[in-house]
């Protein structure tokens, strides 16, 4: 902890890269952790994909559905507001492969979304933003997802799927935190999914220090200066205190 915390200090720009692990002590499960109740059938990397829509639209939206509750019911945890805190006494910028809103309602002001919002809602077809009402408490294993009202489209949620390309302005942000950051912190991804997966690499090309902090293994490798096996909420507190 007291290298790690070596690495943070300086008061420089500070990039925080965060995946699903950030906020599993909120109570949001992981992607490729255990699987939980009504959808212990699925594998929830293979609901994400342009061919799960258009195989069975009804238990994709019923899934992402489900999962902006989850997300509306859970509150930000001691990490995301540590990482919040830490922009009092330094420029920081989080770029989240997540597409909940955890981040910003713990204060953070600079936020990335690399795959999107759980809470866009745009037409299949022709992209016009849809305003859909709010998820019901209980899950449902199929939902048919409303119409679009300019063309015979449905909503679909605005996260990046598997095989569809980034949004640029937010990558491109990205990229140009990490470029000029003093330090990089890796929160919670298991680092396996690209072009995000790539972002520590370049932190590392730049030669600013990489900390990780993840309780389990992840597939990042040299790149990482320093890997703390702790979750979210334990160690980023105490990493970020002034
Ligand atoms: N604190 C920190 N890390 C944790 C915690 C915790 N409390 N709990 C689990 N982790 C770690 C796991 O060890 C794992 O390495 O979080 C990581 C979660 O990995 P994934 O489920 O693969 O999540 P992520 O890396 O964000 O996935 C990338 O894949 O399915 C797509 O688009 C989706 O953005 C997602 C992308």
């Amino acid at each position: 902890m007291s290298k790690a915390r070596l690495a943070l200090t300086g008061g420089g720009p500070l990039v925080v890269l965060t995946g699903a692990g950030m906020s599993a002590e909120s109570g949001v499960p992981t992607f490729r952790d255990a699987r939980t109740g009504l959808w212990e059938r699925y594998d929830p990397t293979a609901l994400a994909t342009p061919e799960a829509w258009e195989r069975d639209r009804d238990t994709v939206w019923a899934w992402y559905r489900w999962r902006e509750h989850l997300v509306g019911a859970a509150r930000p945890n001691a990490g995301h507001l540590a990482i919040a805190r830490a922009a009092a006494g330094r420029p920081v910028v989080v770029v989240t492969q997540n597409v909940d809103d955890l981040h910003e309602r713990a204060g953070s002001e600079q936020v990335h979304h690399l795959h999107g919002s759980l809470f866009d809602h745009r037409c299949d077809a022709c992209g016009t933003p849809i305003e859909v009402e709010e998820p019901a408490a209980e899950p449902v294993s199929r939902l048919a997802p409303p119409e679009c009202p300019r063309c015979p489209g449905r909503a679909r949620p605005g996260v990046v799927w598997f095989g569809e390309s980034l949004p640029v302005q937010p990558w491109e942000s990205a990229v140009d935190a990490i470029s000029a950051a003093s330090a990089v912190l890796v929160v919670g991804t298991s680092g396996l999914v690209y072009p995000a997966a790539s972002l520590p690499a370049l932190a590392a090309d730049c030669g600013t220090p990489v900390i990780e902090v993840n309780p389990g293994p992840s597939g990042l490798g040299s790149e990482v200066t320093l890997h703390l096996r702790a979750t979210a909420a334990q160690a980023l507190p105490a990493l970020l205190a002034p």
